[in-house]
Order: structure tokens, then sequence, then C-alpha cells
């Protein structure tokens, strides 16, 4: 399966930034184009700006979140809609900044997933357990239970997982490659258990991950991809994550 590499820039960039660093991705990205596909999830508001330079190449764009309702008076939210229609492919969902921060449930992150497969954007729906969790031997139980109820209710294969443990994001702390083997594997199982066609569902790995881990993650199995946030935002970083898929 072709790897996926999404950049969440999460509130960070200006204008400028955005061109500079689409500019650069894109004139990359063609070279790497039989290996993987790479997306960018800028801040909402710039999202138009880099469907403009991205336009006619292979980068992909997507949102960093979406409202679980139509339209209305929701002050501050942007829909599913909305991201289709100034060029986004994907939209991140269950974030666990959103989750942590914004007391984001999987019920809710469910509703959102439906609005985005409603309006044709893959939703990809982050999971992963606290630090706390893992200690107490509670990482499988708590990404069992996000996968049960983040998923949307009318589950295709047009989804992607991203497996996040918050202990790793932000922290330069990867977690190992057995542990990311362990558990790419249990989620795989949860999802054949749920769709017979979930063979083509992505699982990305997220948490720290940088040129220098990336080839190591690469070769793990069940690993189609990563979502990256720090890396993401150094356009030589970033490709060369993309490049270490093909060592
Ligand atoms: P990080 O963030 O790469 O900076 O750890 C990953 C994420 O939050 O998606």
């Amino acid at each position: 399966m072709k790897k996926l590499i999404a950049g969440n820039w999460k509130m960070n960039g200006s204008l400028a930034m955005v061109a500079e660093l689409t500019q650069a991705v894109v004139s990359k990205a063609q070279e790497l184009d039989d290996v993987c596909d790479f997306l960018l999830c800028p801040p909402a508001v710039y999202i138009r700006d880099v469907t403009r330079f991205a336009q006619s190449s292979a980068v992909q764009v997507g949102g960093q979140d979406c409202s679980c309702e139509e339209s209305g008076a929701y002050t501050g939210e942007v829909s599913a809609a909305m991201l289709r229609d100034t060029g986004c492919d994907y939209v991140i969902l269950g974030h666990s900044e959103r989750r942590e921060h914004h007391k984001e449930t999987s019920a809710l992150v469910a509703a959102k997933a439906e609005q985005a497969l409603r309006h044709n954007l893959t939703p990809i729906i982050c999971i992963g357990e606290s630090e706390n969790e893992r200690t107490r031997g509670k990482e499988k139980t708590v990404v069992g239970q996000q996968i049960d109820e983040s998923l949307p209710a009318a589950l295709s294969e047009n989804i992607v997982i991203a497996y996040e443990p918050v202990w790793a994001i932000g922290t330069g702390k990867s977690a190992t490659p057995d542990d990311i083997a362990d558990m790419h594997q249990f989620i795989r199982e949860k999802l054949q258990e749920k769709l017979a066609d979930s063979a083509m569902i992505r699982i990305l790995y997220g948490g720290s991950v940088k040129p220098g881990n990336a080839t190591e993650l690469f070769s793990v199995p069940d690993v189609d991809g990563a979502l990256i946030g720090g890396a993401s935002l150094k356009a030589d970083q970033f490709l060369a994550i993309g490049a270490a898929v093909k060592d």
C-alpha cells in the first residue's frame, strides 16, 4: 500500500510560511509520487492558499477538524462541506489535543466522521493512550474502546486511522518499533472484525516522527504512513520523512 505522509501544522504558520512550505513540498512531491502520497493539513484560514499552491500537483490538502453539524448557528465552526468546497480531500478528527483541550468525546468524533464521509472527505481518526494508561498496561483497552466508539456507524474503507500515543506527541519520545508493531496489529485486527473490506484502511503512526526515525518506522508491519506535527513545519524534514519510505 502506498504510504501516506501527512503534515499536521496545528496552529502554526503565516501566509509567508504557507507559500514557502507548500511550494517546497509541491516541487519535490512528484519525485516521490511512486512511493508515497503527501498531505498537508494547515490551519483552516490557510486552506485556500495551500490548495492554490498545490493545484495540479499530487499534494493533497486536509483540515484539522470539522463540525458534526451540517451548517447554521455554530459560531467559530468549520463544516465538512466547506472543507470540501475549498479543496480538501481529508480531515483530521479526534486529535488528542482536541480530545484534551476541547473535551471531545469519541462519540463526537464518530459524528464528525459521519459528516466528513457525507461530504466525500476521508476522516483521519486519531486514537492513542496517555502515558499513565500505558504505565498501567491499559493501552489496548483504551485504544480498543476508542476504535469501538470513534468510528462512523456507516463504516467504509474510506477512513484512515492515526495511532498517536499521547506521550509521544511533541515530546521527542517516539514509541519503540515493537510497541508500534504490536499496537498496529491490534488495530488491524479490530478493523477486520468491523469491516470485511478493511485491508485497504491505512494505519498511520504519529508522535515525534523525524527524518532520523522514519526509516525504522516505515519498516514496521502495518505502518502505512505517518502523521507528523513539528517536523512537518520544515520542508526539508517533512520531505526527508517521505524519502525514507524508499530506504
Ligand atoms: P509531533 O506531533 O510530530 O510534533 O509529535 C504529531 C501530531 O500531533 O500529530
